[in-house]
């Protein structure tokens, strides 16, 4: 921990990449965790466009139900760290800050983070399918699933689903910054899944520090400069 509190003093340009288990402890099950199966599914059998075209109204029960499960949770302290981060960092017009996040839950927004990329999309903006139109939607229910666009045509959530391309001015932004930056923060990712897995080791290669924080090893934790295993919130609180 003293360690990484005298690289996070010492930063100028800081960037931070958060999966799925800096949301666990808001209660927001992780994909790969024992409560990642929703009716024996596996996500990657719901979250693609094969699915949504098979069985529009399935793909949406299940992220009516996530969207449900995020509404009534909180941010937790490691949510609001990074957003003091950012805003202590705005306020002393010092050093950058970017905030990549692959989660889709919004907690990093509810806890105030500005600027974020969303790797992953989010899962309250629709899309339509037949015009591209994207929309905020809080929705929990529908009159009828899949929704429809004013336009006639089938909405779905904008989220990157498995075999999709991420948008690629957030990936390239993503790039720049993990490139671009001299400390570099991985929070609560199992680092499996790409291009996001690939960020923290473009950082090491650019000659950055990267600190990964996660209870569990994973692929990434024997390349890190520091790999603390603790859990988001924990480390949140271990950092005053
Ligand atoms: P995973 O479920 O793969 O990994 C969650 C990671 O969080 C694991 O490494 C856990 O050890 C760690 N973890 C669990 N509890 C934690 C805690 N309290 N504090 C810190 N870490 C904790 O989730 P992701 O890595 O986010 O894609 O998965 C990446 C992508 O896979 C997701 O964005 C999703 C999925 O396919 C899309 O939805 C497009």
């Amino acid at each position: 921990m003293e360690r990484v509190k005298r690289l996070l003093a010492g930063a100028r340009r800081l960037a931070v990449l958060t999966g799925a288990g800096i949301s666990a402890e808001s209660g927001v099950p992780t994909f790969r965790g024992p409560q990642g199966l929703w009716r024996n599914y596996r996500p990657e059998e719901i979250a693609c466009m094969e699915a949504f075209l098979r069985d529009p109204v399935l793909v949406w029960e299940w992220y009516l139900e996530r969207k449900k499960g995020i509404r009534a949770v909180e941010p937790n302290k490691a949510h609001h760290l990074l957003s003091r981060w950012e805003a202590d960092r705005r306020e002393a017009e010092r050093g950058d800050f970017t905030l990549i996040t692959q989660n889709v839950d919004g907690l990093h927004g509810r806890a105030g983070s500005k600027n974020i990329l969303e790797l992953h999309g989010n899962i309250w903006v629709t899309r339509c399918l037949a015009c591209e139109r994207q929309a905020r939607d809080e929705s929990l229910s529908y009159p009828e699933l899949p929704p429809r666009c004013s336009c006639g045509g089938q909405v779905r959530p904008h989220i990157v689903w498995f075999g999709e391309m991420l948008d690629p001015e957030v990936l390239q932004a993503s790039w720049d910054a993990a490139e671009g930056c001299d400390l570099f923060f991985v929070i609560g990712t199992s680092a499996l899944v790409y291009p996001a897995a690939s960020l923290p080791r473009v950082a090491l290669e650019a000659g950055a520090a990267v600190v990964e924080i996660n209870p569990e090893p994973t692929a990434f934790s024997d390349a890190a400069t520091v790999s603390l295993r603790m859990k988001a919130v924990e480390f949140a609180e271990a950092m005053g």
